[in-house]
């Protein structure tokens, strides 16, 4: 069916992936997973219960802990930690300072593998397609995804439009040089790690948003999905 593409969309902070990945989801009614919201959750989970994020034995002691859902609308993603809704407060700088830490830990990224593929399959039971966003969909999470995205930018225009967002969302820095170095150093911590880096998949395709618009970036990825929908005609749902 053709409601079943599974579309994986990777790439660095700040590069646009969430508005483009709703986007796309919106556009061909697929679903949405978010997973940096799951990591930033499960961060929150640990700054919540007091952990020392710089052990990682006591991280992996409360990976398996918390219940975590994720509401899977693009219009409207929602995720919950043990029936709390944290969709606001995962994006604290709190937060965000610490999720490298957490998501560099084996544990914590094997638990968020199994519940990401568990939602991919969930959505395909119900006869549904998705959009799934990250660092290492295409590479390792789901490496049937197609398409894949490497979706990228120049550090500096990252920075610039994570700011804006920052700005109109009245939350985080709107500072750009502060934004650029926390989003370099992030890059750094998020490429350098063992487990799982942000990598490029062999055959991911790479789309840079430097010179593109939201819309133009939208219509980019829309065209590599509506180009797997066509190449696999059975694949279409009947009017
Ligand atoms: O996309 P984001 O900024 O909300 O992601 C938050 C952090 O989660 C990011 O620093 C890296 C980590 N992450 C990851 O390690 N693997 C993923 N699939 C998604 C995010």
């Amino acid at each position: 069916m053709m409601s079943e593409v599974v579309v994986a969309i990777d790439g660095p902070s700040g590069s646009g992936k969430s508005s483009v990945s709703k986007g796309v989801a919106a556009e061909f009614d697929l679903d949405y997973l978010d997973t940096g919201a799951m990591y930033r959750a499960i961060t929150w989970f640990m700054l919540t219960a007091g952990v020392d994020l710089a052990e990682p034995e006591a991280i992996a002691a409360l990976a398996d802990r918390p219940t975590l859902v994720s509401g899977m609308n693009p219009s409207e993603p929602t995720i919950s930690v043990d029936g709390t809704d944290v969709s606001e407060a995962i994006r604290s700088t709190s937060v965000t300072g610490a999720v490298s830490a957490v998501s560099a830990v084996p544990a914590v990224r094997e638990r968020l593998v199994t519940l990401q593929r568990a939602a991919v399959t969930q959505a395909a039971k119900a006869g549904r397609g998705i959009v799934v966003e990250g660092r290492d969909i295409g590479s390792v999470v789901l490496p049937q995804a197609d398409p894949k995205v490497y979706l990228t930018a120049d550090p500096q225009v990252r920075a610039q439009r994570r700011a804006a967002e920052n700005q109109a969302s009245a939350r985080g820095t709107q500072d750009v040089a502060a934004t650029e170095e926390s989003l370099r150093n992030r890059d750094a911590a998020d490429s350098s790690r063992k487990a799982s880096p942000l990598q490029l998949a062999v055959d991911a395709h790479v789309v840079d948003a430097t010179e593109l618009t939201l819309p133009q970036t939208i219509a980019a990825v829309s065209d590599l999905v509506a180009n797997v929908i066509g190449s696999n005609p059975a694949d279409l749902q009947s009017p």
